[in-house]
């Protein structure tokens, strides 16, 4: 059984004041434990107060980024062993990484290598460009990124890593995929997994899909069977729209 899992990537906004508030009036919100992981990916600056603050409240913590080394002449960076113990969880390979600051399949596969290696849990984000969509290419994209990423790994380290398909087209775009396009390719994500690791790893595995995910379109994203979860931006900022998806997956998966 994989955990469902609500991952609110808050990217470059939130001051420390605002997302220690932002936490607070989610975990009001939301109320009693549920049986959905509720990570909360804010700017590198707020993980320390918020890993104080929210030390009595349900959420896991995750980084946005990290460099493969641990140390350095790497001016502005952030290493594994710095977030090691801080974080449970680090965004990897983010399509605005990929675009905006130059991040390759293979700067995603060292940095998934240097996470594992100091107990943090890569979520790798893949996901094809509106153009590779248009052309028919996304399973042949899909495929090598995955691939690509998790190359020279163990099978015990994939399954315990999380893979994000994220459509570039559909990010902060308002334009989700629907709800079987998501499935078919966190599916397909899957049978890749199968396919290099095996049954069990493929099974045990979390698969996310991340897109313009919001309260309105989360229910029959969740209900696919290959998408344990939502890497959410847009709609994480807000206390109510994050909650009110934490909720609707918590009531999919109440027994
Ligand atoms: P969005 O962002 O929900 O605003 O589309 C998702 C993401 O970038 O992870």
């Amino acid at each position: 059984m994989r955990k469902p899992m609500m991952a609110g990537n808050w990217k470059m906004n939130m001051t420390v004041a605002e997302a220690l508030a932002l936490t607070l009036q989610i975990d009001q919100l939301v109320g009693e434990a549920t049986a959905v992981e509720q990570l909360l990916c804010p700017p590198f600056l707020c993980l320390h107060p918020l890993k104080e603050a929210a030390a009595a409240m349900p959420f896991s913590l995750g980084a946005q980024n990290c460099h493969w080394q641990d140390s350095g002449a790497f001016t502005g960076e952030i290493s594994p062993p710095m977030l090691r113990g801080l974080v449970d969880y680090v965004i990897i390979g983010h399509s605005e990484r990929r675009q905006l600051f130059g991040e390759t399949d293979k700067s995603v596969n060292k940095k998934t290598h240097a996470a594992l290696t100091h107990q943090l849990t890569p979520i790798v984000c893949v996901g094809e460009s509106l153009d590779q969509n248009e052309r028919g290419e996304t399973a042949a994209v899909i495929t090598a990124q995955v691939s690509a990423a998790l190359d020279g790994l163990s099978a015990g380290q994939v399954q315990s890593l999380v893979i994000a398909y994220e459509p570039i087209w559909a990010i902060g775009t308002g334009r989700a995929a629907t709800a079987q396009t998501a499935g078919e390719i966190c599916g397909l994500v899957r049978a890749v997994l199968r396919q290099l690791h095996g049954n069990a790893v493929a099974d045990l595995t979390r698969v996310l899909y991340g897109g313009s995910a919001n309260p309105d379109n989360i229910s029959a994203i969740m209900e696919q069977p290959d998408i344990d979860g939502a890497l959410i931006g847009g709609a994480s900022l807000q206390a109510r729209s994050y909650a009110d998806m934490v909720k609707i997956t918590a009531e999919i998966y109440s027994p």
